[in-house]
């Protein structure tokens, strides 16, 4: 597969239920390199934007509340084949189809309060990329020992 990047976000539950740390490893523990990592509030523009494939959904509005709730973690993560790696640790969108043993269907009971958002495509990767980081904050890093991973 190809190096690729993909945007991740933690969700405000994750720091109000203090397990960033948890989520975090299981991230690092898969084997993407983490390029780019900030704590944000996000605007309610910057997550109408975010989501704004969703604008005429009936959930919209929760979805834009709950994400501007408090802090999330934004990230950028790069590996093989990313984009797809990462929908898949994520598990299922819907919170009854998300199986045990991913991230989603380990910390959640409700499709609106799944705990991570992760890219649906490269394109979609590039546009919420754009969207969070400025160029200088993504971190293209090697240590030169990822021959394992
Ligand atoms: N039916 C729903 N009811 C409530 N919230 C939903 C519903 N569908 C999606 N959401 C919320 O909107 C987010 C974006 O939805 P979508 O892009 O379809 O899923 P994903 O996050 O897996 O890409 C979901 O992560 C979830 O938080
Ligand atoms: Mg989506």
């Amino acid at each position: 597969m190809a190096i690729e990047r993909t945007f991740t976000m933690l969700k405000p539950g994750v720091l109000s239920r203090r397990i960033s740390g948890e989520i975090i490893a299981r991230i690092e523990r898969k084997g993407f390199d983490i390029v780019g990592s900030k704590l944000m509030r996000i605007s309610r523009a910057l997550a109408e934007l975010h989501y704004a494939e969703h604008r005429d959904k009936a959930f919209f509005q929760e979805l834009v509340d709950y994400i501007t709730s408090g802090p999330v973690v934004a990230m950028v993560l790069e590996g093989d084949g990313a984009v797809l790696m990462l929908r898949r640790l994520c598990g299922s969108t819907k919170a009854e189809d998300a199986a045990p043993g991913t991230i989603r269907g380990d910390y959640a009971m409700h499709t609106g309060l799944n705990i991570i958002h992760a890219s649906d495509s490269v394109a979609s990767a590039s546009r919420e990329i754009a969207l969070f980081f400025r160029p200088e904050e993504i971190i293209d890093w090697k240590d030169g020992n990822n021959d394992w991973i």
